[in-house]
């Protein structure tokens, strides 16, 4: 299978196409940085091509459809994301309406246009890469990332249960991880209260997850047991603790 992954230079996505490639997938890997993919590519074996995008124009992500449709893709990995750490009031509009592209505009226009292809042939993998701060509720302090990784749950759990009515074949999985150590922390301007986990370990439990078509992967113990407890939390608790728990970051 071939597969693209959005976000490949660095972290998650480069662990997930280390993976996916160990297991003889082609890739396409996508990021801004020409040069990290570049290097990550002569590691790699197979057919692997690479792209360097900023997705966080909304068209760059049809440029980048337009250059691979006919490629033959069966797996897409939405992961290219960043969070914004700060007040609501105080953090810049730029950099909220530019992750706002980024984490949500160019997630759901990438998988509306790889998804009608994987419809028509009948089969193929999605794989959105949220957070569990996607299902954890508002995120003071990292408000927009919270709410950014919201849709993306919420979309893609949309779009499982269509799929689901019509009994296609086509796969959709949400990865929502903790904290992992990756660049993340550099670009948010934090660093974690906690150890975060290995990103490859999360990787390879998530391309797992992916192939078993599961809907909702939490990658270790914590993470699961944080998304079960929140739903017993009351929401203004959940608020005062996500904003201690963010605050320690700083
Ligand atoms: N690390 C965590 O604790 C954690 C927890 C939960 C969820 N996540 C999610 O996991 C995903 C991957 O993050 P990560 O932790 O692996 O962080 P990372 O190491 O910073 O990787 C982010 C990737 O996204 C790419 N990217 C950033 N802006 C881009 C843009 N405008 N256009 C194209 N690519 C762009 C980066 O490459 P370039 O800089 O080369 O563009 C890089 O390859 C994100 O969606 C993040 O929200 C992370």
């Amino acid at each position: 299978m071939k597969a693209l992954i959005t976000g490949a230079s660095s972290g998650i996505g480069r662990d997930i196409a280390i993976v996916l490639n160990k297991m003889g997938h082609d890739l396409v890997l996508v990021s801004r940085s020409g040069d990290k993919l570049r290097e990550l590519s002569k590691s790699l074996k197979g057919n692997v091509k690479i792209i360097p995008l900023d997705l966080s124009n909304p068209n760059a992500c049809f440029e980048l459809y337009e250059m691979i449709k006919d490629d033959g893709i069966d797996i897409l990995v939405n992961n290219a994301g960043y969070a914004a750490f700060g007040e609501f009031c105080q953090t810049p509009l730029e950099t909220e309406l530019n992750l706002i592209d980024l984490n949500i505009k160019a997630v759901h226009i990438i998988s509306k246009l790889f998804l009608k292809d994987f419809m028509a042939k009948d089969k193929g993998y999605i794989l959105n890469v949220a957070s569990v701060a996607g299902v954890l509720g508002g995120g003071p302090l990292l408000s927009s990332y919270y709410a950014s990784k919201a849709y993306v749950v919420r979309l893609s759990q949309a779009i499982y249960e269509e799929l689901r009515r019509k009994g296609s074949n086509v796969s959709i999985s949400i990865l929502c991880p903790g904290p992992v150590d990756t660049n993340f922390n550099e670009r948010a301007g934090v660093r974690f209260a906690v150890k975060g986990m290995n990103s490859l370990d999360v990787a390879k439990y998530a391309v797992d997850s992916m192939f078993k078509g599961k809907l909702m992967i939490f990658p270790g113990a914590k993470t699961k047991a944080g998304a079960f407890l929140r739903r017993l939390a009351p929401e203004k608790l959940l608020l005062k603790l996500t904003y201690d728990f963010q605050k320690a970051k700083e």
